[in-house]
């Protein structure tokens, strides 16, 4: 497949497709067409064939899309052919639901161990892994192949914890923390941000009550 700089707008639709693939394959659904995709995904036929272009299109004229090809390939393109090892630091709310949440792994994503600098924590299970003392972090991650961190403390915290998840060779950090770190560029960020979406929810509200409300007044 062709190798080109592909614009993080696209990357981040392709876990939707990826998503909706995913079900189509689930249900028996052997191809599908750019305009059946736009139907169920409302995204226009033409952002879909744009998109897919990006990667050298994957179908075919009059015959569309083979949901299992190009399920795979998209997944290929995410890194999801492959096992993630994760660790999650921060064993509070946030980090025990993430733990808890059995569906990442489907996807390849396992949690490994937990590390949280509270004694009171040590020792604690979730789903069958136990809290452990951030002193153990560089052996456990050296030894487990562990590549992705889960920041889940307190943002004043994330800093330093960040840094030392760098020393110890981290490739990818998931970050809750609601501060940017600062970290090379071998190692990759993602902030989450759930007030953001939130927020925007708030706004489509907003505008649409707006929108009504002029409505009204004509
Ligand atoms: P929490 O207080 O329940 O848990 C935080 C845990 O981090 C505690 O167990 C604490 O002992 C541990 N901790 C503190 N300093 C540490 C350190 N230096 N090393 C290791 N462990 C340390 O808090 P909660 O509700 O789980 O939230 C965690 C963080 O995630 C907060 O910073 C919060 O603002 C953020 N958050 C972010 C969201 C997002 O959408 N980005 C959503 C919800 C929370």
């Amino acid at each position: 497949m062709e190798e080109k700089e592909i614009s993080q707008a696209v990357i981040s639709r392709l876990p939707r497709y990826f998503r909706y693939l995913g079900e189509l394959k689930d249900g028996g659904t052997e191809r599908v067409s750019s305009q059946e995709l736009s139907d169920i995904m409302k995204v226009t036929a033409s952002q879909i064939r744009q998109d897919f272009n990006n990667f050298g299109g994957f179908g075919q004229q009059g015959y569309g899309y083979n949901v299992e090809f190009l399920y795979y390939e998209i997944g290929k393109i995410l890194g999801l052919n492959k096992t993630h090892n994760l660790i999650i630091i921060g064993a509070g709310n946030l980090g025990q639901a993430l733990a808890n949440y059995v569906n990442f792994e489907r996807r390849g994503f396992l949690f490994k161990g937990i590390f949280d600098s509270n004694p009171a924590l040590y020792g604690n299970k979730i789903r069958d892994i136990e809290v452990q003392p951030m002193e153990n972090m560089e052996i456990f991650v050296k030894d487990n192949d562990i590549d992705m961190a889960v920041l889940t403390i307190p943002k004043g915290e994330a800093t330093k914890v960040a840094e030392l998840l760098v020393e110890y060779g981290i490739k990818g950090i998931w970050n809750f923390a609601h501060v940017d770190l600062s970290v090379p560029e071998d190692v990759q960020v993602e902030n989450v941000h759930l007030s953001d979406s939130l927020m925007k929810l708030s706004y489509n509200i907003n505008r649409f009550e707006m929108d009504n409300k002029g409505q009204q007044d004509i």
